[in-house]
């Protein structure tokens, strides 16, 4: 297939570029760059082993922006990553969240269903599940209540979505609601590659590690988990990227336009690992030193969420094969190789 990639420059964007050229699909990428540096690109294009991706710095926003990328290329499904996804920066800029996330996605889906291109894959998350009624979470958990903007425009797009698709059964609508991905790809050339403070973990622990930050801090040592410190279900990047390569079967499997051509799937491992658990991994698989000190809680947060994952793994086929040792080691192989990420 030929997939329209928005946030291909991203990381979990290009991650995916390199596992949809493997198994033997194209893809053109469309990026503002708010988030991202071209860099990104060159390098997965090496790594594919071709001259470059087709790229277009386009704003999901920009109607006419992408018209053109529909005119310029026959396009038979969109992985939809881009958005803005800074937790604690949405609740201070909620209107630029709705706007960017929302506004953005809703001219995406009517360009693509002018030129009759109605299969998305969309880049949700575990977040809409608020603090979860059931461990290990499966996709007939209730939706819950987001602590931030960011958590409400992934809620409310699977609605828009799932409406879309419903009052027009030619829409294949996939929803991959990701758990807490990290990693970076093996060769050490991609990578995670935040600007400012991270917000996330690991690229936080690669940072410390690398002496950029003095210490981490660790959120709360007093939640109901086995050490104290939150349990989530991290995931290897590259495991999430092959996710969306299996999701493309729900297009070319989708059996008749029945109505309900809407896919959910949890995509992380199953497994549970507190904040010390990979903390302590880290440092024992890449033998390097990570200090560290409790603080407080920080808002927001719930003790433990992790999913179970074998619906993707009955209907997709997919499950993931990197465990925590591999999660640790390449996060560091990209920070170590990358202190500054992409060069300017
Ligand atoms: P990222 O910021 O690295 O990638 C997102 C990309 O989208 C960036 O390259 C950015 O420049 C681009 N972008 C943002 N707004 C845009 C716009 N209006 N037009 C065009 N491009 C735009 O983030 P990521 O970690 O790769 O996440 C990809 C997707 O997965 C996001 O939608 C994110 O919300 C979602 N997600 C991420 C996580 C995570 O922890 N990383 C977890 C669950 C879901
Ligand atoms: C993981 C654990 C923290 C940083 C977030 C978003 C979610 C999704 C994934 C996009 C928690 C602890 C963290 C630090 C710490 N993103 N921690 N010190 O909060 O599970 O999920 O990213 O959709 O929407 O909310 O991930 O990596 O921030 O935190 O102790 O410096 O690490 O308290 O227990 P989270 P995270």
């Amino acid at each position: 297939m030929n997939i329209l990639v928005t946030g291909g420059a991203g990381f979990i964007g290009s991650h995916t570029l390199i596992e949809l050229y493997k198994a033997g699909h194209t893809a053109v990428v469309v990026d503002n760059l708010s988030n991202s540096n071209p860099v990104a690109l060159q390098r997965v294009a090496e790594i594919i082993g071709v001259p470059e991706i087709p790229f277009y710095k386009v704003d999901i926003r920009d109607r006419e922006g992408l018209e053109h990328v529909f005119a310029e290329h026959k396009l038979n499904a969109c992985i939809h990553f881009a958005g803005l996804k800074a937790v604690g920066e949405s609740v201070e800029k909620p209107w630029e969240y709705y706007e960017n996330n929302i506004g953005g996605t809703l001219v995406l889906v009517d360009v693509m269903r002018k030129h009759g291109c109605k299969n998305i894959i969309f880049s949700s998350s575990a977040t809409i599940y608020g603090d979860p009624v059931e461990i290990p979470i499966t996709e007939n958990c209730p939706k819950g209540q987001c602590t931030n903007p960011y958590g409400w425009t992934k809620s409310m797009l699977e609605q828009v979505l799932m409406d879309i698709q419903k009052a027009d059964p030619e829409w294949n609508v996939v929803l991959l609601r990701y758990f807490n991905p990290v990693g970076a790809h093996p060769s050490g050339r991609i990578g995670e590659n935040p600007n400012g403070i991270p917000n996330n973990l690991m690229p936080y622990i690669t940072q410390v590690a690398v002496g950029k930050r003095k210490e981490l801090g660790v959120f709360g040592n007093d939640y109901n988990t086995p050490d104290g410190t939150g349990v989530r279900d991290y995931i290897h990047v590259v495991d999430l990227a092959n996710a969306h390569v299996a999701a493309l079967k729900c297009f070319t499997n989708a059996l008749t336009h029945s109505h309900n051509n809407t896919f959910i799937y949890n995509i992380g491992t199953g497994n549970g690992y507190s904040v010390l658990d990979m903390v302590k991994a880290f440092i024992r698989v890449n033998g390097v030193d990570v200090p560290y000190s409790i603080k407080p809680r920080r808002a927001g947060d719930i003790a433990t969420c992790y999913c179970d994952p074998s619906k993707a793994k009955a209907e997709l086929g997919w499950q993931a094969k990197y465990g925590i040792d591999d999660m640790v080691r390449d996060s560091w192989n990209w920070q170590k190789n990358n202190p500054d990420g992409y060069p300017e």
